[in-house]
């Protein structure tokens, strides 16, 4: 068995890394496929998110969570998708050579980016990097009011970046930022529009990578 790489990237603090990292993992895992969550940013949100997981759900094999150094992300996740479907790796909010290996090892590089135009011209230098490494990089509109003129705008102008931009666009919801405090994903909380963006989203990700 090998499985598959997803980093997601984005050098913006707080566009949504973690956020998209952890729902991504719970949309897979309850399609029935084995998880390992890889968290190399310092800050430990993902580590957080997941021992809130463990206290309300307790332990699962199928998903799993470890932490490693930006420079050991490759070996690591290397190791890991032996054993797993898909592995997840989440990146500190920051731009240099360290996040070179986690570029390079992942089948697909998810670059979120929050619906502003500052947040998307702080995405020029993850696209750069991707595109030295070969990685193939999906940007994720985040935070969206669907129907805006602003998110109509930012999704042209990143596809005017020479970058892939996802057909599913993630809404700005509270129900992401609650369901992350309690080490849920939004899919899990009472049903409400996030389940179907989350569906499509995931969707989309596993049509590019099977
Ligand atoms: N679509 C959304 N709707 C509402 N809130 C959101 C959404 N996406 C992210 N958030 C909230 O925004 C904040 C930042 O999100 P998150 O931690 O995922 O970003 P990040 O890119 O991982 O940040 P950092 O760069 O610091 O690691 C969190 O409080 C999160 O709950
Ligand atoms: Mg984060």
């Amino acid at each position: 068995m090998s499985g598959r790489i997803i980093t997601v990237a984005q050098q913006k603090g707080g566009s949504g890394k973690t956020t998209l990292a952890v729902n991504l993992a719970v949309c897979l895992h309850a399609r029935g496929h084995s998880v390992a969550l890889v968290d190399t940013d310092p800050q430990g949100s993902m580590g957080r998110w997941f021992m809130e997981r463990m206290s309300a759900i307790g332990e699962d094999e199928a998903l799993d969570f470890s932490t490693s150094s930006a420079w050991g992300a490759s070996y690591e996740s290397e190791k890991l998708k032996k054993r797993f479907d898909y592995v997840i790796i989440d990146t500190p909010p920051k731009i240099d050579s360290d996040l070179r290996p986690a570029l390079r090892v992942a089948d697909l590089v998810v670059v979120p980016v929050a619906t502003s135009h500052v947040d998307l011209w702080a995405t020029e230098g993850v696209l750069d990097l991707a595109r030295r490494d070969k990685a193939e990089v999906l940007v994720v509109l985040n935070r969206t009011r669907p129907n805006t003129r602003l998110s109509v705008e930012v999704a042209q102008k990143a596809a005017e970046l020479g970058a892939q931009v996802a057909d599913t666009q993630v809404s700005n919801r509270v129900v992401y930022a609650e369901s992350l405090g309690l080490g849920l994903g939004a899919i899990e909380r009472p049903k409400g529009p996030a389940v179907a963006e989350m569906t499509a989203l995931t969707d989309e990700i596993l049509a590019r990578i099977g």
